[in-house]
């Protein structure tokens, strides 16, 4: 999309809260004419109300938008094109009112101008009598059954449309989307029980752990870009197990970028999982001190590789020792020199695994904003350190494969444009001759004016056809400058 074609950016964001409101109130209407017919004799007063606020729901929408299209797809319902918020409140209403359509095949509905409160008397009526019946008959012909009726009854401005079949892009990447977040935040609940047990002293269970790594490996593999976006949500309060999440995640799409098995992703990414696990055993006023350590606390913090290996040990429901894990809750801090700690006495190498997490992990620790961070570094700067500092003790090619998969300017980079568009990064390019080009939403416009969720996709490769390109990224800057919280166009 270039976005030059499509309304004013303004006039767009109007008229998405408009649809928002106003098909929330349309599909609430719906539902409770569908409720009340059910429960109620035509006749009587509830029913009639019911119809009458359905009619002014659909009215308003046909004055000001035209026609009306809703459209059902995967869980979502999508009114002329806006996609429609699930709340708490209205989620049962809407989830009932899809089951009841969906029943009937129906994917689409379209009301043109001129529907008459009649027209939805016999629409939902009609509903009724077929979704109350239980047969043996095919969804097909209940579908068939119910354009059939629809006619006869003399209902000319509804009309229904079995579902798409053909791939909807839009709903595949929503879908995409959100079965990443409840991978993610499965993988961090799960955390979250591990790491308390272990501070409590309990005996702790791998396999829930094993199963949550698993899913996460088979979503990067199926589809990396929707769980990499989600690492760039920090969300503080919950850092601890975040953090392990994040570091999961990239060091699994680390791992596919070096061309690692199935297998041994698994292995990779639970020793990713639990690679902080010795930080169980610190105590928690040290962990989540906000100001800077002294020199004992900050001991204390150095002995996490070491009580990690000794966490792992204890745990059960391995089958086998795990070794892999071990390794790296040990070695994930000494470096590829070997000045990290612990200190080593005996030359050795830094395993090709806990390299990886190690890159992982210096990676989402600076950018991510801590208590006592007021300020968190950019994600571009904190790749180019890693990169150019040999003193951080990075392998210099795991950081490349890091750049590669998440570009010079990572997912959750806010960058200002020389359109003086103000944009969130979202992708990388999938041209990888533009690393330094990603695919961003903007979210503010030139004007100043803010689009609000999901805000404007461009594609910052995109030229104008004489050889320069409509928007470059000018430089990278704080979102809270401009009053953006990253985490909300990435939900
Ligand atoms: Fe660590
Ligand atoms: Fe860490």
């Amino acid at each position: 999309m270039t976005g030059h074609e499509s309304m004013h950016p303004e006039d767009k964001v109007g008229s998405d809260a408009f649809l928002r409101q106003a098909g929330r109130t349309f599909l609430l209407a719906m539902y409770a004419a569908l409720r009340s017919l059910k429960l109620y004799p035509i006749e009587n007063a509830t029913a009639q109300k019911s119809l009458d606020d359905l009619q002014a729901a659909s009215a308003g929408i046909l004055q000001s938008q035209g026609d009306i299209e809703l459209r059902l797809s995967g869980d979502f319902i999508f009114v002329n094109g806006t996609r429609l918020r699930l709340e708490l409140d209205n989620y049962a209403s809407f989830s009932n009112l899809m089951a009841a359509l969906k029943a009937l095949e129906v994917g689409e509905l379209r009301v043109m101008p001129g529907c008459e409160r009649k027209e939805w008397q016999v629409f939902i009526g009609v509903l009724l009598a077929l979704s109350g019946r239980s047969g043996v008959q095919d969804e097909e012909h209940r579908f068939l059954e119910l354009r059939d009726r629809l006619e006869r009854g003399g209902v000319v401005h509804i009309e229904v449309q079995p579902p798409v079949e053909s791939e909807d892009k839009v709903a595949e990447a929503e879908k995409a989307r959100e079965a990443a977040k409840r991978t993610y935040s499965h993988g961090v609940a799960v955390t979250k029980d591990l790491i308390n047990s272990v501070r409590l002293g309990r005996t702790t269970s791998v396999a829930k752990v094993k199963r949550a790594v698993q899913a996460i490996v088979d979503q990067v593999l199926n589809n990396e870009t929707s769980l990499l976006g989600l690492t760039a949500i920090r969300d503080y309060d919950e850092y601890t197990f975040t953090h392990s999440v994040n570091v999961c995640i990239l060091s699994v799409a680390i791992g596919k970028k070096l061309g690692l098995t199935r297998l041994q992703l698994y292995d990779l990414g639970l020793a990713a999982l639990l690679h902080d696990v010795g930080k169980a055993r610190i105590p928690v006023e040290v962990l989540n001190k906000t100001t800077g350590l002294d020199e004992g606390e900050w001991r204390l913090m150095q002995t996490h590789p070491w009580q990690g290996v000794l966490t792992l040990f204890n745990m059960r429901g391995y089958g086998e020792i795990p070794y892999r894990q071990i390794v790296v809750a040990h070695e994930h801090h000494m470096k590829t020199d070997l000045t990290g700690y612990p200190k080593v006495i005996r030359k050795r190498d830094q395993g090709i695994y806990s390299r990886i997490v190690a890159v992982a992990d210096g990676y989402d620790a600076a950018t991510t904003r801590r208590s006592y961070q007021t300020v968190p570094i950019q994600p571009d700067q904190v790749l180019r350190e890693m990169w150019e500092n040999p003193r951080r003790g990075y392998d210099k090619i795991l950081v490349k494969a890091l750049i590669n998969l998440i570009g010079i300017y990572p997912v959750g980079t806010c960058v200002i444009l020389d359109t003086f568009e103000v944009a969130i990064v979202t992708g990388a390019n999938p041209d990888a001759n533009y690393l330094n080009r990603p695919i961003v939403r903007v979210v503010i416009d030139q004007d100043g004016a803010m689009l609000g969720y999901p805000g404007r996709e461009e594609n910052l490769a995109e030229g104008d056809g004489s050889g320069s390109f409509l928007r470059s990224i000018v430089k990278v800057t704080n979102p809270d400058r401009y009053g953006l919280i990253v985490g909300d166009y990435f939900v």
